[in-house]
């Protein structure tokens, strides 16, 4: 029997801005998924598949898991025809988009592929056949979620636009910081939603740039203010990067509502993160105690489909 996790991750400050080679700040979360193989008699793979998961996520994301797991067979040339294993998928990540759950579920599975079949993989070999998991659920990924779910801690990224290996560092705080998630229970696809952004993109390159500009400071910024630990500022940030967001059209009703009711309840600063146009918020609290309130505030008002809280930082 073979057995692996992955990391569920936040992104925040960069999310498809990352796609065209900005950097990114991303934080891995506690939860996380576990993969577990055991071989069978019959030939040819199964999933077995209990991830909590926001209702309509799974098969929403059915066929982009089968070529995600596909795509990591086949980069290690594992052959199904002349045996078979079932992959039992479980653990506390709970399934929405934006908190990197194929990123996490490709992560674990590669792991657990290591561990059957002794491949003897470090973590950046974990990392790039994760990278082809995840080329199944959205074919172009920057590589940022499952570099993420593999490493954890905090993790400037860049990806390289030429298709070398990407530049990341992992940052580490002189405290913990502390985040509140609330999901909107929508799955968006991240294959659309990028290639949406893509149109734009290559529809008016003016308006893009001028919004990347902006971006590539802004994160520059967080980074400093990060470090320094002025996290009033780095929530001021977080604003500003979702006013962004909502300029490349990839907030939506439902995630600005979540954004508004955090800043209302005590956040310093909230976003969207991940794909957008569903998926989940982000909301930075001064606190531990503020956390909960902010939460609180958000379960109460009944607006979310999920809310939970995490660190980062150590
Ligand atoms: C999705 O979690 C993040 C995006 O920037 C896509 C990517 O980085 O591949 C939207």
């Amino acid at each position: 029997m073979g057995y692996g996790s992955g990391r569920g991750k936040a992104i925040l400050f960069g999310e498809h801005f990352v796609v065209y080679g900005f950097p990114a700040l991303a934080a891995g979360i506690a939860s996380e998924t576990t993969a577990k193989i055991t071989r069978v008699r019959s030939f040819g793979w199964k999933l077995v598949d209990n991830r909590p998961a926001m209702p309509g996520y799974k098969e929403k994301k059915y066929e982009e898991q089968k070529a995600s797991v596909e795509n990591i067979l086949k980069h290690f040339d594992i052959d199904t025809t002349t045996m078979g294993f079932q992959i039992d998928l479980e653990g506390d990540l709970v399934c929405a988009s934006g908190i990197g759950a194929s990123a996490a579920s490709c992560v674990a599975i590669v792991r657990a592929l290591n561990d059957e079949f002794s491949l003897n993989l470090n973590d950046e070999q974990v990392n790039e056949a994760s990278y082809k998991g995840e080329m199944g659920y959205h074919g172009t990924p920057s590589g940022l979620d499952n570099t993420v779910s593999t490493y954890g801690g905090l993790v400037w990224f860049e990806r390289d636009l030429n298709g070398g290996s990407p530049k990341f560092e992992r940052l580490t705080l002189k405290k913990p910081v502390h985040l509140v998630i609330a999901s909107t229970g929508i799955t968006a696809s991240t294959k659309a939603v990028v290639g949406d952004v893509r149109k734009k993109k290559d529809a008016n390159p003016s308006w893009f740039d001028t919004i990347s500009e902006e971006y590539n400071q802004l994160v520059h910024d967080a980074r400093d203010a990060l470090v320094q630990m002025d996290l009033t500022k780095v929530g001021t940030l977080m604003n500003n990067n979702h006013d962004l967001l909502q300029q490349l059209t990839v907030s939506s009703r439902e995630l600005d509502i979540l954004v508004t009711i955090a800043r209302q309840n005590g956040a310093i600063g909230s976003k969207m993160t991940g794909t957008g146009r569903g998926g989940n918020m982000i909301a930075l609290s001064p606190d531990e105690v503020s956390m909960k309130q902010i939460a609180g505030a958000l379960e109460k008002e009944g607006r979310a489909a999920g809310v939970w809280t995490t660190s980062f930082g150590l």
